[in-house]
């Protein structure tokens, strides 16, 4: 569905990411993990169209996504959930929901998808007419979750759902992503920090470290958590152990 060939992004003088290429089957759930700065977040906003990779190359089922704004790869079916849990505090859950179907004349699909996301909702259903601005956390990543599906994507990519939010939470988010995986026939490429949880539920992982993919494989390979470390940390002898710290130069010197 979705092929991501050795793309580099640099911002200025920083290169973000020097050469990353993925690939996402349809149906698949796919999971990019990586420390901070990585490079995750800027891989999706790549695919998403709202920044320009320098080199390499995007499609879409064949159609290069190169060039395109990102309301024109929205149309093709791709959604961006981005991280922070952006949502419009002083407006209410329903116009939240409804933000992006203004510019829609056919007013019964929206009314029916509307309907549709609420099921997967519950909680949004009972605070529709609140200021989205007082959910909370786990409810704001709810809703904005929801909001991407009002324009029936296929493929959506969530940036770390689970940032700031407690692990009971966290599990009811992930529970309603997978549910919805096969509801809403969707494909999901999902950023996290962690490696932990998603190789609950991922079909394949990614484990980017700067502007680098290091690891690639199926989540039941990689069970032990093992070959994940090597490639999230760097450490080159795959004991799962940071190498040993040696003493700074200054330090010795004061010692002599
Ligand atoms: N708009 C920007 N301008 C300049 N540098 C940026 C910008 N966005 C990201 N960067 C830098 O690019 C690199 C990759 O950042 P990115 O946000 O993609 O990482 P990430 O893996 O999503 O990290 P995190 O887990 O913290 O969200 C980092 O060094 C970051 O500081
Ligand atoms: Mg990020």
């Amino acid at each position: 569905m979705l092929e991501v060939d050795n793309i580099h992004v640099n911002y200025g003088r920083l290169q973000a990411l020097r050469g990353v290429s993925l690939s996402v089957r349809e149906g698949e759930i796919v999971c990019v993990v990586g420390p901070n700065g990585a490079g995750k977040s800027t891989t999706l906003g790549a695919i998403a169209g709202g920044v320009t990779p320098h080199a390499g190359r995007i499609t879409l089922r064949g159609q290069s996504l190169g060039g395109l704004p990102p309301e024109a790869v929205a149309r093709l079916g791709v959604s961006l959930v981005p991280e922070g849990r952006h949502v419009f505090g002083s407006l209410t859950v329903a116009e939240n929901l409804r933000i992006g179907t203004f510019q829609r004349r056919d007013r019964a699909a929206v009314a029916a998808d509307f309907e549709r996301i609420l099921e997967h909702f519950p909680r949004l259903r009972e605070r529709l007419q609140q200021p989205a601005g007082r959910l909370s956390g786990g409810e704001q990543q709810m809703l904005v979750i929801g909001r991407a599906l009002m324009t029936r994507p296929r493929l959506v990519m969530v940036d770390e759902p689970s940032l700031g939010l407690a692990p009971k939470i966290v599990d009811q988010v992930y529970d309603i992503l997978i549910k919805l995986r096969h509801a809403a026939n969707l494909t999901l490429l999902i950023n996290e920090q962690s490696s932990e949880r998603v190789l609950k539920f991922a079909d394949r992982i990614y484990v980017m470290r700067g502007g680098r993919i290091h690891l690639e494989d199926r989540a039941a390979n990689l069970q032990d958590g093992k070959a994940i470390m090597q490639a999230y940390f760097g450490f080159a002898d795959g004991t799962g152990a940071p190498p040993p710290l040696s003493p700074a130069p200054t330090m010795k010197r004061a010692a002599e």
